[in-house]
């Protein structure tokens, strides 16, 4: 996934761009690039690394003119280098893009130019674009024209946006995002109102299948047909200016910080849509969960409380996997996605496959602009925020908060104190020291242990994953009572292992568990509610209602992960070879 954005206005382009994509830069970091247009010449500068990198390298924010395209990039066809970064320049030069998607008939569209005689510089896909448009234009002469003959030729999920040396741009859209922000002064095309929010909150979602045409200010929107289409202007939630760090050094740590307040206003818009669900799921056969990630993750622990507190059986399924099993969904059930973004591929899929076999969609979602947005029957909002660091945190807690909410009104014996809970979270972060110096301790161990039993099982997988974006290091979550299956042999005084063990049933096994493991020379740290001796750290959670433990657990383990980062020197905003929204399969 990429960001890509488009600017044309009074301003100085490059310098607009460049913010932007510094705010985008979580769909993508591995490299970037700018190119404007002044006095009918386009000129290109990109490099590999993030935008701050880059630009003070070769800066990208010094390129003359009012008009100019931008990318980021991750990585997809071709490997992480400055001729594969963007912006492409097409062979004459007097048009350059950005693209985001993939073109599934690259191979075949590269043969066809190349054999016409255009040169390609890179290994992207996103090149023949470029080319294609030159040729298009040198014959049509005309930017419609050419965009429409351009789209009916590539196939695959996309958004570009093209900039002709006479200073037009023409974007457009097929699954990809693609979003117009209209300010006074300035128009923008981007993949994410992030790009633009500084400028204005005036935004059109443009459909997919659409494009759009702007000279100046002037714009016309045209299906891929050419026939003009009426666009709305939406305003964009002021919520969106929560997107900058304060004064958090990350924003990893700004979104672990919040979730106190997460805790308080998780699906609180949402009072209607949860009464619909509830109706839903009561009445269903046949009940699914699916998400990839950490929204898998959700979704197991999903299954547990549904069925302990309610009584109802409910199925957790890999996104990724359905498509393989697709006969383990049952005709007419309900099927509920999980995602933060509402853009993972993987989700999306299961989605259609959920549809075609005529099953409702419950959607819990964080970005009510995206696409399961658009395919639910239910829509849920997670109401989090903004989630910019690419490991998800905050996003996990309003996904269980939303869950819970569910929970409640499905059964007349569970009440949760939410402002308890929010205050208890509040107090158990509020002084990191002890994590903090944890967190030296991991700086050169080569294995983490994660340990749970029941409901904790998910916590500790999504501790694991926690840990392995943010710090780089192997970890992995296990079942408690499987340890005496095979992982015990793993154990040794090289080894760190994390005990998640709140004073539930399974408190009494898992301390067990620990103690077999101690007793192999590994270090333990305990995270629960009750001091052990067995324990080499201890990190105390709140005495609380059983059913909340998931999440106080889960978020010293975030703090645990960002803090070894520091400490491991990684960037736990951008962790490598990841993206924020994984939209490609
Ligand atoms: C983990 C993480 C990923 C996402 C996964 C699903 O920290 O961020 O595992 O959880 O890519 O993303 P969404 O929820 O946007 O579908």
């Amino acid at each position: 996934m990429c960001s890509i954005i488009g600017y044309s206005g009074n301003g100085i382009a490059a310098p607009i761009i460049v913010k932007g994509l510094k705010r985008m830069e979580y769909r993508g970091y591995d490299s970037v690039g700018v190119a404007t247009e002044s006095e009918n010449q386009i000129e290109v500068k990109k490099g590999i690394g993030k935008v701050n990198e880059v630009n003070s390298k070769i800066q990208l924010d010094s390129l003359p003119g009012n008009i100019g395209i931008g990318h980021t990039r991750w990585a997809t066809h071709g490997k992480v280098t400055e001729l594969n970064a963007h912006p492409h320049p097409s062979n004459s030069g007097k048009i350059a893009i950005v693209h985001n998607g993939i073109i599934e008939n690259f191979e075949e569209l590269k043969k066809e130019l190349e054999n016409e005689g255009y040169n390609f510089k890179s290994e992207t896909d996103s090149e023949i674009i470029a080319n294609l448009i030159q040729k298009n234009y040198e014959i049509t002469k005309d930017v419609k024209e050419t965009i429409m003959k351009t789209v009916s030729k590539i196939k695959g999920h996309y958004a570009f946006v093209a900039m002709f040396e006479n200073g037009q741009l023409a974007a457009a859209r097929f699954h990809e995002p693609l979003i117009v922000g209209v300010g006074q002064e300035n128009i923008f095309l981007s993949s994410d109102v992030l790009g633009f929010i500084e400028y204005t909150d005036n935004a059109i979602y443009i459909k997919s299948g659409n494009f759009i045409i702007l000279e100046n200010k002037e714009f016309q929107i045209l299906d891929f047909e050419g026939k003009k289409v009426k666009h709305e202007i939406t305003k964009v939630s002021k919520e969106f200016g929560d997107a900058y760090k304060g004064d958090y050094a990350h924003f990893t740590l700004k979104e672990i910080y919040e979730q106190p307040d997460v805790i308080l206003r998780a699906g609180e818009t949402t009072i209607e849509e949860i009464e619909k669900a509830v109706e839903y799921i009561k009445n269903a056969k046949n009940i699914y969960i699916t998400g990839s990630g950490t929204s898998y993750n959700s979704a197991l622990i999903a299954k547990q409380i549904l069925s302990k507190y309610v009584k109802i059986k409910a199925e957790p399924i890999i996104s990724s996997e359905l498509q393989f099993t697709p006969e383990v969904i049952e005709e007419n059930s309900i099927f509920i996605a999980i995602s933060q973004s509402g853009e993972s591929a993987d989700v999306l899929e299961a989605v259609r496959i959920a549809k075609k076999l005529n099953c409702k969609i419950i959607s819990i979602v964080n970005l009510l602009t995206s696409s399961l947005t658009r395919k639910g029957d239910v829509i849920l909002g997670m109401n989090c925020g903004p989630e910019i660091g690419v490991a998800a945190t905050k996003s996990f807690t309003a996904q269980l908060i939303v869950l819970y909410k569910i929970v409640q009104k499905l059964s007349e014996n569970i009440t949760i104190n939410f402002e308890e809970f929010s205050e208890s979270i509040s107090k158990m972060i509020e002084n990191p020291k002890k994590i903090q110096k944890i967190a030296k301790e991991l700086k050169n161990v080569s294995d983490i242990y994660i340990l749970g039993r029941g409901i904790n099982y998910p916590i500790a997988i999504e501790s694991a994953l926690k840990l392995k974006e943010l710090t780089y290091i192997h970890a992995e979550g296990i079942p408690g009572g499987e340890l005496k299956h095979g992982p015990l042999a793993l154990m040794d005084t090289d080894v760190f292992v994390i005990i998640i063990n709140p004073n539930d049933s399974t408190y009494t096994d898992t301390l067990t568990s620990a103690r077999e493991i101690k007793a192999r020379g590994a270090k333990i740290i305990g995270v629960s509610d009750i001091e052990s001796d067995v324990y080499d750290y201890w990190i105390e959670i709140p005495k609380i209602n059983e059913i909340l433990y998931p999440i106080s657990e889960i978020i010293p383990i975030q703090l645990l992960a960002y803090y070894s980062a520091i400490e491991k020197d990684t960037d736990p905003d951008y962790p490598r070879n990841l993206a924020k929204s994984v939209t490609v399969k």
